[in-house]
Order: structure tokens, then C-alpha cells, then sequence
């Protein structure tokens, strides 16, 4: 586990490189790795009309789900920051959709790292069953 979480590191901070965020300035990387060991990245993606940015981690876990990977196991989430960098509320509304027990780790500048369970960062998320309703 130990060098997947590095090379989720090294593709975070790739993915980070590539965000396009020229108006908040603060670029995101997001690394997620799915059940077939496969690997997505993903950088934050603004837009000159502001709500309509869209987060480095639901790019990255839209990328995986386009491709048809549903099974999400671990998500690296860096910034170059002092501080680490805890995802929206949008975004563990997104992943906890594909695993609302996902491993997520979140990585700074200095490389300190803090590992959280989704469980915990999103505890009893929205969710329906498809029968209950009409
Ligand atoms: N952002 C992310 O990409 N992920 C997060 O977890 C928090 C915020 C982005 C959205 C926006 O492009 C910029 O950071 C500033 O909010």
C-alpha cells in the first residue's frame, strides 16, 4: 500500500501542475485509485462565471466513473500549502455516492499527511432507495 500511496502522491502533484484556476489561484490535485488498481488524477477546473468551477477530486472521480470504474478504493488530495486541504461538502457528496467508506488522504507542501475515512468527513449522507419514492 505503501507505494501506491506514493505514486498517488507523484499523480496528485501532476495533476495539481495541470489546474486551471487562474481566479482563485489556488490549485488542487485530487488522485483516486480504483478496485482494478488503475489510478485517475484530476486538478480543479474554474470559470470565468465562478460557481460553475468544478473541484480537482470530482474531476478526478468523474474521470474514473466515465471510464467505468465504480469501485473506488483511496483518494490523494495535495496543495501546495501549509495547511492540508479537506474536501467540500459537493465533493463528499460525489464520492460518498461510490463509496461512502472511501480512504481519503490529504497531503501538503511539507508532505505531512493526515488519513481520514469519508465515513467520518461525511457521516450519514443523502441518499435514497429507488423504490422508496414515486
Ligand atoms: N477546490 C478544490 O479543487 N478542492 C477542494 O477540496 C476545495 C476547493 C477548488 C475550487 C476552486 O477552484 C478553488 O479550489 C478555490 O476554492
Amino acid at each position: 500500500m505503501e507505494k501506491e500511496i506514493q505514486e498517488l502522491i507523484l499523480q496528485a502533484r501532476n495533476a495539481r501542475e495541470k489546474a486551471y484556476a487562474p481566479y482563485s489561484k489556488f490549485k488542487v490535485g485530487a488522485a483516486l485509485l480504483t478496485g482494478t488498481g488503475k489510478i485517475y488524477n484530476g486538478g480543479n477546473v474554474e470559470n470565468s462565471s465562478y460557481g460553475l468551477s468544478i473541484c480537482a477530486e470530482r474531476v478526478a472521480i468523474l474521470k474514473a466513473v466515465s471510464a467505468g470504474e465504480l469501485k473506488l478504493k483511496l483518494m490523494v488530495i495535495y496543495t501546495d500549502t501549509e495547511e492540508l486541504t479537506s474536501p467540500c461538502g459537493a465533493c463528499r457528496q460525489v464520492l460518498s455516492e461510490f463509496n461512502p467508506k472511501l480512504e481519503v488522504i490529504l497531503v501538503n507542501k511539507k508532505g505531512e499527511m493526515k488519513a481520514l475515512n469519508l465515513e467520518k468527513l461525511l457521516p450519514e449522507p443523502f441518499g435514497f432507495k429507488k423504490d422508496d419514492h414515486d
